[in-house]
């Protein structure tokens, strides 16, 4: 074997961006790539009830011994209750099994892998666009990875017909991955009325939903944004669930999230839980602790939990009126072009609709920086920086 026969890959085209933006000496310049929490000064504090639940486990920590593939049992009942809700029939039957994970990615790798091990023939159907990881992610696990039609790029809209024509199609032996909210790339979710659809076609179709919710909490609220999940979770009898303390509780670099298996029955999840834990001491062996110690430390306490959800509710605003900022000013400044679909959109990111040249240009003139496809993270826009984004749009139009 030699590694000089290697060809180079390029650069994540997210993760790329952040390396280009920190290089930039421009005092303008404006990061709207990573899917990452930023206030108005431009910075990502840690929330205030982390910090709180970060003290309360260094005075009460005792061991750093092994934590075992699951992770910790308390996390994994706390998140658990938090995406399916604390009443939901399958919590209540003990149908769910939830491993912590590194990060939502580890949660979606795990889930590459059990399924793999359910079914190495099964294809995964995901949005088209859909984040841009999870295409390379489900095929490195050895998964054929399809697309069904999503967002309708020219109307701003939602191809909701053709996204169940599609799925229709779908064989019971496939996977279907859902956005649960705050759709990445789009911002465009499926109403509650679309939800009732799609759980109904995966019952009837016998297809396995895998749903990625990366960011509950900042559409319209913790309970709001799990109506998909748990509508789903209530209508068909095997279910994945991926989730990410990422964003929601502001612990990126602590690399900690969920993967949740639905089974038929206890009997059920107790085999697919074998499954999972033999899938996940075979990537890592078992996640690191500390971010799921601060979550769990939150959860656990009435007052810290009501902390993080005021705090939740700070980003969340802000990400909306940003939203309704950036459109108002471009309107402001007399661009013809209707941006007013950015505004009815939910979550970290919008496909701002202009081209890949436009990308290119509004970068190297303006050191604007946003992915190729003209996603835009909104919490990098902010009342300092709102003008200015506004006119180097208005300017490469
Ligand atoms: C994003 O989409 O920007 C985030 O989910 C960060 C990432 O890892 O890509």
């Amino acid at each position: 074997m030699k590694f000089d026969s290697l060809s180079p890959m390029p650069a994540d085209p997210i993760l790329g961006l952040m390396t280009q933006y920190r290089q930039d000496s421009h005092p303008q310049k404006i990061d709207l790539g990573v899917g990452v929490y930023k206030d108005e000064a431009g910075n990502t504090p840690i929330l205030a009830c982390v910090k709180a639940a970060e003290q309360h486990r260094i005075d009460t920590e005792e061991t750093k011994v092994y934590i075992g593939p699951t992770g910790s049992a308390d996390f994994n009942s706390l998140i658990s209750e938090l995406c399916f809700g604390i009443t939901h029939q399958v919590i209540e039957q003990n149908r769910v099994r939830t491993v912590s994970t590194p990060g939502g990615t580890g949660a979606l790798r795990v889930a590459a892998d059990f399924i793999k091990r359910v079914n190495p023939n099964a294809v995964i159907w995901v949005s088209d666009p859909t984040w841009a990881n999870h295409t390379g992610l489900f095929e490195a696990a050895g998964i054929t990875v399809k697309t069904y039609p999503y967002y309708d790029h020219e109307n701003k809209t939602l191809k909701f017909e053709e996204m169940l024509a599609c799925l229709e199609q779908v064989s019971s032996d496939d996977v279907v991955l859902l956005h649960a909210c705050c759709h990445n790339p789009s911002g465009m979710d499926l109403t509650q009325a679309q939800w009732d659809q799609i759980a109904v076609l995966a019952k009837d179709k016998g297809f396995t939903p895998l749903i990625d919710m990366a960011y509950q909490g900042f559409g319209d609220g913790v309970d709001a944004d799990a109506y998909g999940v748990r509508k789903v979770a209530d209508t068909v009898s095997n279910l994945i669930l991926c989730s990410s303390c990422s964003k929601n509780f502001g612990l990126y670099r602590e690399r900690i999230g969920a993967c949740s298996i639905v089974g038929k029955d206890a009997n059920a999840a107790d085999i697919a839980f074998s499954v999972l834990l033999y899938v996940v001491r075979c990537i890592y062996s078992m996640p690191p602790a500390h971010g799921a110690a601060i979550v769990e430390t939150i959860l656990a306490s009435q007052e810290l939990k009501q902390q993080w959800l005021d705090e939740l509710a700070v980003m969340r605003n802000r990400i909306n009126g940003n939203r309704q900022m950036l459109v108002d000013q471009l309107k402001a400044l007399g661009v013809k072009r209707d941006f007013s679909f950015i505004s009815n959109q939910k979550g970290m990111f919008s496909f701002l609709g202009i081209t890949p040249d436009q990308v290119a240009e509004i970068q190297t003139k303006h050191s604007v920086y946003m992915v190729d496809s003209s996603r835009i993270s909104i919490a990098g826009i902010g009342e300092g920086n709102v003008e200015y984004l506004a006119k180097s749009i208005a300017d490469i139009l």
